[in-house]
């Protein structure tokens, strides 16, 4: 069965248990909107009218991990004759003729937390396929135009592109977003990163999704800290990357980060260091087992200290209850971390977040300019063809594919 007009919905897809923080969110920030269709993982709302062009004003909920307006639903039997089916929607034909498609995303809606078993976010082998057939179909199609870039499945920045989420194997919720943040571009808003076979704990994904998202200017040999390190993911993937990490925690950390050159552990609690031996500190990590309220207090008796001098925090808050993240709450982190002088303040649930949401800070949105200016510099003084063929090594690059190793099972 096929819907048959367009509609004024929009979807978002977010991990799930989410649905409920996220609907929170929407209540706030769309209150006109009424909440419609939902699953795990899946939450649909019907907007007054149509559907804004820009949904939520631009700002992607924390929950969210995409958000698209609706164009129609597909359920058939079939691949084939689904695939043909969403090329055939009305709302899908209408919107085409005013906006030429710069992308095509397939995901699946998790049904499962990230880490559960052997389970992390992927785009998965069946919405490979269902890709696959959508794009067969639509060289068979009449009136679609699709540009050869579509055989790659990452948008290029401020394409629209079309969204097919599926729901379950044959129930399909087709949609369009523009691409225009950095994870809007890849299918699911799933920046693709992976953990090498000797990674210690899948922390060591969180932080390669935090520093991809966050695109933190900082360079090879910079000094980072991380309050709550051990067993050490996330301290590897930052010795991985070329920085050098102190690590603060009372429990055993484990190798190979324990020996590694560039990591210093301090097995002690975060009150117990003495601030000066952080003087050298630029970055802040911090993933503690203990409620926001405790990571902040911890985070804020060092960077407002005249001993260091921090220029950008990376958080993982973790949600011990659902209460911790509601709308009001969720700005009081926010305006609290403001008040330390760090002024550009993000909040976002990762891909590889459990119960818990990243907050990333720089002290002012131009230290994230820095970074495109510097990107730029090299590409400039390269030519853009070296540059392209030899990613700078001094100059850390967040956003470049990192190859993808296969799944391993995390200790
Ligand atoms: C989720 S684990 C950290 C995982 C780690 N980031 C990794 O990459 O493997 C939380 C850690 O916080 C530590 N912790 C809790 N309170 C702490 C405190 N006040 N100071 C330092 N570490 C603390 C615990 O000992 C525990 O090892």
């Amino acid at each position: 069965m096929t819907s048959p007009t367009p509609s004024p919905f929009v979807f978002f897809t977010c991990q799930p248990g989410a649905e409920p923080a996220l609907k929170r969110e929407l209540a706030v920030m769309e209150p006109e909107w009424r909440l419609a269709f939902s699953r795990p993982g899946f939450v649909s709302f019907k907007c007054a009218e149509s559907a804004p062009p820009n949904p939520t004003g631009g700002r992607m909920p924390v929950f969210a991990r995409t958000r698209s307006i609706s164009l129609g639903r597909v359920s058939d039997s079939s691949l084939e004759e689904s695939s043909r089916v969403v090329w055939q929607l009305e709302g899908l034909r209408a919107w085409i003729g005013s906006s030429p498609i710069g992308g095509l995303h397939v995901w699946q809606r998790d049904t499962q937390l990230p880490g559960e078993g052997d389970f992390e976010p992927s785009v998965t082998p069946l919405a490979e396929e269902v890709r696959k057939s959508l794009l067969a179909a639509a060289r068979e199609t009449d009136g679609i135009k699709i540009p050869g870039g579509l055989d790659s499945s990452i948008a290029p920045q401020g394409a629209a592109v079309v969204d097919v989420v599926l729901v379950a194997p044959n129930e399909w919720y087709v949609g369009w977003h523009r691409a225009e943040s950095r994870i809007e571009r890849w299918p699911g808003g799933m920046l693709p990163v992976a953990a090498p076979e000797d990674a210690i704990s899948r922390a060591y994904l969180k932080m390669e999704e935090a520093l991809r998202w966050t695109a933190f200017p900082a360079e090879r040999g910079d000094q980072w800290v991380e309050l709550g390190c051990a067993p050490g993911g996330s301290c590897q993937a930052l010795v991985d990357r070329g920085f050098r990490v102190i690590g603060i925690d009372p429990a055993e950390v484990e190798e190979p980060l324990a020996r590694h050159p560039q990591f210093q552990h301090l097995r002690k609690r975060s009150a117990e260091v003495q601030l000066t031996e952080l003087a050298k500190v630029r970055w802040l990590a911090a993933d503690l087992s203990a409620t926001p309220q405790y990571t902040l207090d911890a985070v804020e008796e060092i960077v407002r200290h005249p001993a260091t001098s921090i220029r950008g925090l990376a958080l993982t808050l973790k949600l011990t209850s659902w209460e911790l993240a509601t709308p009001e709450k969720m700005q009081q982190y926010v305006k609290r971390v403001q008040s330390w002088g760090f002024h550009d303040v993000r909040l976002r649930q990762l891909l590889h977040n459990r119960r818990e949401i990243f907050l990333a800070a720089l002290r002012s949105r131009g230290q994230r300019r820095m970074t495109r200016r510097r990107k730029r510099q090299k590409t400039d003084s390269r030519g853009p063809q070296e540059a392209a063929s030899h990613p700078p090594t001094d100059n850390l690059r967040f956003d470049a594919p990192i190859e993808q190793v296969s799944r391993h099972h995390f200790r």
